[in-house]
Formats: C-alpha cells, sequence, structure tokens
C-alpha cells in the first residue's frame, strides 16, 4: 500500500525512523513529510535512506506547484508519529501552513494519528478538545503509553511502540467488513441511581470500552444502536446514540430496540443497588446517621437471556477477584454467549483507562485470556471471537 508517514516536531521524531523500517520491512511504499520543527531533531536524510524516497518537507520548494495535491491523491493512507500538540490543534482546525497540513486537508483517505508529548499537553482540555474533533472525523488515534517522558515527568503522553502503531495501520488498511448487515446492540458506561433531586450513587465505569466496541462495530460495517450511561466521551461517528441515566432507564431503552439487534452487547456498568423511593426535597445534613435502604435493579442482562431468541449475547464481568470462575458462573446464570471478564480495580487496566487486559469466557467451554492492549484493539479481538463463536454455534446446531 502506498502509504504517507507524516513527522512533527517532538523528542519522539526519532520513533519514527524505526516505525518507516518496519512499514518498508511490511512491503508497504513509504512518502515522509514533514515539519519544519520535525526537522530540528531528525535530518531528513534518515527518512530518505530508510525508504528510498525524497522526503517531503518545504511547499514552496517543490518541483510541481501542486504537490501536496498530487501526493495527497496518489496515497492511500496517511499516519502521523509523532504528532504534536501543535499539529494536532492545526489539523482540527483546518490551518494549511505548511506541507503536511496542507496535505492533510487535500488527502480523503483513512488517517491514524500517534499522538506524543508532555503528560500536561496530552491532558489539557485544548488537547482533548482537539483530539475529540480529529476522532468525531473518523481518524483512529493510537493512544500514547505511560511511563517515563523525556521531560522527566511520568504519565501518558510516550509515543506508542512502532510495533504498536504498524498494527494500527495494519488494521486499517485490512478493515474488514465483517459485520455488514448485521445490527448491533451495544450498552455503555455507567448508570447514576438518585438518591435525591441532587445526589446518586454511580460507579467507576468510563464507557470507554462499550465505545471502543461501537467504534470498532461501525467500522466493521454493522449499524450500531449505543444506550449509554453518562459519560464524557463523544459518540463515535456513525452510531444511534441513546443516551440514559438509570438503570430504569437503560432496562426501557434496551427493550425497546431489542427487535432488530442480531447481536447484543451489555458493557455498561448497571448499577446493581437503587433506591426505589427517591425523596422529592434534597435531604437535610444534620449531626445524626441515616441509613438508607437500597433495592436490587432490574437484572436487565438476565432478563435478556431469557428473551434472546437467536441473538448472540455478550456480558460483561468487572470483578476484583476470581475472575475467570465468576465470568463463567455469569455466562451460565445469565444464558451469554460469551463473558468478557474484566480485572478492575488493578493498576492501568479496567474501568477509566484507555488499556484492558480481560479474559474470553465462551459458551463452546473455551476461555481466551486477551494479553493487556488498548480498549479499541480488545474490541476487534472480541468481534473476531464473536464471529468465529457464532460459526461454532451454527455448526454445534446442524445449521
Ligand atoms: C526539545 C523539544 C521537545 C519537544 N517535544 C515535543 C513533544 O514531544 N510533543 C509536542 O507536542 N511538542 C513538542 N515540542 C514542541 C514542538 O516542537 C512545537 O510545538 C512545534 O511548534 C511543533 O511543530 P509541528 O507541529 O509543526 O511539528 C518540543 C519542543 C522542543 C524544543
Amino acid at each position: 500500500m502506498k502509504l504517507i508517514l507524516g513527522v512533527a516536531g517532538g523528542i519522539a521524531a526519532y520513533k519514527a525512523a524505526e516505525l518507516a523500517r518496519l512499514l518498508m520491512q511490511e512491503g508497504h511504499e513509504v512518502q515522509v513529510v514533514m515539519t519544519p520543527a520535525a526537522e530540528e531533531f531528525v535530518r531528513p536524510l534518515t527518512f530518505a535512506a530508510l525508504t528510498g524516497r525524497k522526503v517531503l518537507t518545504n511547499l514552496f520548494a517543490i518541483e510541481s506547484a501542486i504537490e501536496h495535491i498530487s501526493v495527497a491523491q496518489e496515497h492511500e493512507l496517511l499516519v502521523i508519529a509523532p504528532a504534536t500538540a501543535d499539529l494536532i490543534a492545526r489539523m482540527a482546525h483546518g490551518l494549511a501552513d505548511d506541507f503536511l497540513t496542507t496535505l492533510y486537508l487535500a488527502f480523503t483517505g483513512p488517517v491514524v494519528l500517534a499522538p506524543a508529548m508532555n503528560v500536561n499537553m496530552w491532558q489539557h482540555p485544548a488537547t482533548r478538545a482537539n483530539l475529540d474533533t480529529l476522532r468525531g472525523r473518523g481518524h483512529r488515534i493510537v493512544e500514547p503509553d505511560s511511563g517515563y517522558l523525556a521531560c522527566g515527568m511520568t504519565g501518558p503522553g510516550r509515543l506508542a511502540d512502532p510495533e504498536i502503531i504498524a498494527e494500527a495501520i495494519a488494521r486499517e488498511v485490512h478493515q474488514r467488513r465483517d459485520l455488514e448487515g448485521e445490527t448491533l446492540l451495544i450498552t455503555a458506561g455507567p448508570t447514576q441511581e438518585p438518591l435525591d433531586p441532587v445526589r446518586y450513587i454511580s460507579n467507576r465505569s468510563s464507557g470507554k470500552m462499550g465505545y471502543a466496541l461501537a467504534e470498532a462495530a461501525v467500522a466493521r460495517g454493522a449499524r450500531v444502536i449505543l444506550i449509554s450511561g453518562p459519560v464524557h466521551l463523544p459518540p463515535p461517528p456513525g452510531v444511534e446514540i441513546i443516551n440514559v441515566r438509570t438503570a430504569i432507564e437503560m432496562r426501557e431503552q434496551v427493550f425497546a430496540h431489542l427487535g432488530p439487534a442480531d447481536i447484543v452487547i451489555k458493557a455498561a456498568a448497571v448499577a446493581d443497588f437503587h433506591l426505589s423511593k427517591v425523596p422529592d426535597q434534597k435531604v437535610k445534613k444534620t449531626a445524626a446517621r441515616i441509613s438508607m435502604e437500597l433495592d436490587p435493579t432490574p437484572d436487565i442482562l438476565a432478563e435478556l437471556g431469557r428473551k434472546k431468541g437467536d441473538r448472540l449475547l455478550i456480558g460483561f464481568a468487572a470483578e476484583t477477584q476470581n475472575l475467570q470462575q465468576e465470568a463463567r458462573r455469569k455466562l451460565e446464570s445469565k444464558n451469554c454467549d460469551m463473558v468478557v471478564g474484566n480485572l478492575v480495580g488493578v493498576s492501568d487496566s479496567g474501568f477509566e483507562s484507555d488499556q484492558n487486559e480481560v479474559i474470553l469466557v465462551l459458551r463452546t467451554g473455551e476461555s481466551i485470556p486477551l494479553p493487556r492492549a488498548p480498549k479499541r484493539e480488545i474490541a476487534d479481538h472480541i468481534f473476531d471471537h464473536v464471529l468465529k463463536l457464532r460459526l461454532a454455534l451454527h455448526a454445534a446446531n446442524g445449521h
């Protein structure tokens, strides 16, 4: 495939050389485009030697006056690694003040971005908003790793490993459309159960796993109905989003939309308990201890297990211990076809993290551990196994 590798001016620019080498080794044709700042970190000669092509850097020192347009048209995928905060901002706002950003605007194919920056730059609301804009355009973001950064700080911001970026590119290149014609009902996020008009109980679910599943399913061609509890994430482009707050609302919407669904994935962390009679007025603070009696919320997964018909039902089990046994118990007691077991409460995996490490427990008796990886990647592995499982179940039923 003909790829453009855009390199921006960050400390991690040297790692782009390794990425260029990997992409060449995989048989791609790689055209490197550098920002002027990137040239301060690595000389274009490094990339020219690795790719066997002249590196494009200067908008005004090129052979043809419209080279940025022809380069955009001749290539099938644009990957930017490292993507600096500055470049991400310029892309989000449509600036075209160098070769790379001008080319970006003229480019109509898929875009993969691997950001790298200082942790505070990464967490700055401006960067978050710009990345949300780029995600909203359907660009794939390869999340940076956490760890020791060149600036001496520790946290997220380190460029993902070149192998991980190459894998994200491979997924984009070989994007399977194996969910075309299918309707998926996915639930995500926590629920909030009111205690009075201003207070609620909830849990630490961020919704990231359910949203990653929805994004992956859309990319693979599915129609996706996403029923989401309150989260701080933009809905993935192309999904039909239904926002709910409580477990009762979640249940109502799940059964209202069950009809067309072929596959149901319950990734939401629905609250297990709620107050069935919520006071009309705010409960006043006094010196006295108060107690509230909580009732169990409706068990949506168990009800789905009874009503699923021929649909595939996939549940999630968030556990702090005995993961595999608990996932298997849930699979059997709720009549699921697969349960994704998720160890929560361990560092940098599970609820609020961008990464996850899960075990898939299948109706066929198999248990498949998936090593720690970005949630978007885990989502694709889950779908690979869901489709295999369906074939195995059909074969077992003599279809
Ligand atoms: C030593 C040094 C290291 C830098 N590292 C980064 C970085 O890792 N990420 C980043 O977003 N900006 C980094 N910057 C800032 C960018 O170089 C600066 O924002 C520049 O305008 C980026 O230009 P570009 O986006 O056109 O490549 C660094 C600057 C210096 C001087």
